[in-house]
């Protein structure tokens, strides 16, 4: 079962979840950047990974998954939010309904993602009615997800990936 990893990441917390996977795929697997804009065609599954800007997948690793066509897909993603929060799994449907039909959704993992410092920043100058504005929950918020993606978090990936395998 070869395998195409191919991920979008902006601060390099979905490369390191992508790099996980890929270390525990097949020989003959390849990983990719969606910037590369690498061809899916020889591979029976695509391991797909995105950031979430907006409660939505980045705009490039959005315009990727709606290209795949015919293949196993597996989903993955980074957010600022706690990976089993509401909004993680709002995030991650979004994904899964912009797989196309004809495709075979296997199954997806969630990593929470350090927020860039200069995003924390931003919201420090928001007014206190804005919904990104620093409260002390925000504040908890971005501490925790300041040392994710971590080993556990890792290993965790490449044993979901591992469990898709051994589905099909
Ligand atoms: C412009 C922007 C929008 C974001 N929107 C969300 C969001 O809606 N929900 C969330 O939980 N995290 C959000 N984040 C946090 C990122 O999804 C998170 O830090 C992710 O791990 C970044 O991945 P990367 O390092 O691979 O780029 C946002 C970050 C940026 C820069």
């Amino acid at each position: 079962m070869r395998t195409l990893v191919v991920y979008s990441s902006r601060t390099g917390n979905t490369k390191k979840v992508a790099d996980a996977i890929y270390e525990v795929m097949p020989e003959g697997s390849k990983i990719a950047p969606v910037k590369d804009d690498p061809s899916f065609e020889d591979y029976d599954f695509v391991a797909l990974g995105f950031w979430v800007d907006k409660g939505l997948p980045d705009k490039k690793a959005q315009e990727y998954i709606r290209m795949i066509k015919g293949k196993k897909v597996g989903l993955f993603m980074t957010l600022g939010a706690d990976p089993d929060s509401e909004h993680a799994n709002d995030c991650m449907k979004r994904a899964e309904v912009m797989v196309r039909s004809d495709n075979d959704l296997i199954g997806h993992f969630i990593s929470q993602g350090k927020v860039a410092p200069k995003l924390i920043k931003m919201f420090e100058k928001l007014p206190p009615d804005h919904p990104h504005s620093l409260t002390p929950e925000r504040v908890a918020l971005h501490e925790r997800a300041s040392t994710h993606p971590d080993q556990e978090d890792l290993r965790n990936a490449g044993d979901a990936f591992k469990d898709m395998l051994a589905k099909m």
